[in-house]
């Protein structure tokens, strides 16, 4: 499985050209595609890139990677990432890793959003996935009701499990918030879940990306399969 994440990481480095500014995604796949990157840069190729966690951003600078922050740069042209699930529309699920926020934040201000992954992540509809939904920890009680409602009205349902870590306290996001996993089991309509979770208070963001991933590169036994978004 490692050995696909890599392939499908080395094949999105193709995307990339001197000069450009990127950001950097979190997870497995996404560690493959920096390290890759930063053999570029160690070669001579000039990036900059805007991680998307402390996580990666300790490996790019461990790896020479020149950083940069959304407040220097406001706009990217080109994020490599990874995701928990991908649909045949390329919306996607993320948020395993518990970076959700500030990959949403990093893909909605890039030209292109390149999803690297291997083929187990391809799936219709999303859902097997836990749903990672990001909450403000002050009332969360009174959110997670409002979001209960929110799935009746999406024509979903399931249980709500607050993240905990491997010491077994609770998952506090690079944010400073807590997340709720949502075991949903399939999503029948995403887009329209993905509305109803935005507009409640105490949600900060939720795991769907909706319209972001431009192409998904999905490694498999059988080689790399390029699905671009139509
Ligand atoms: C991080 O918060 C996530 O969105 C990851 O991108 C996602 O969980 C994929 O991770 P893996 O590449 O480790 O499966």
């Amino acid at each position: 499985m490692d050995g696909l994440k890599r392939q499908a990481a080395a094949r999105a480095l193709q995307e990339v050209r001197d000069g450009m500014k990127l950001g950097l995604g979190t997870g497995s796949t996404a560690k493959h595609f920096v390290d890759l990157l930063g053999e570029k840069v160690r070669a001579g190729m000039k990036v900059v890139g805007v991680p998307t966690s402390e996580a990666t951003r300790a490996q790019a600078e461990a790896c020479g990677i020149a950083l940069a922050t959304l407040d220097e740069i406001d706009h990217l042209d080109l994020t490599v990432d990874g995701a928990d699930e991908v649909d045949p529309a390329l919306n996607l699920i993320k948020g395993g890793g518990g970076a959700l926020l500030r990959e949403k934040i990093v893909a909605a201000a890039s030209d292109r959003m390149v999803v690297i992954a291997d083929e187990s992540k391809w799936v219709d509809p999303l859902g097997r996935f836990p749903l990672p939904i990001e909450v403000i920890p002050f009332g969360l009680a009174a959110t997670k009701a409002v979001i209960g409602k929110a799935f009746a009205e999406a024509g979903v349902a399931g249980q709500m499990v607050l993240r905990t870590g491997k010491d077994g306290h609770v998952f506090v996001t690079d944010g400073g918030h807590w997340i709720v996993d949502a075991h949903l089991g399939r999503i029948g309509d995403a887009p329209r879940l993905a509305g109803l979770l935005s507009v409640i208070p105490g949600v900060v963001e939720h795991g769907l990306f909706i319209g972001l991933a431009g192409t998904v590169v999905l490694a498999g036994a059988q080689g790399i399969r390029v699905v671009e978004r139509r």
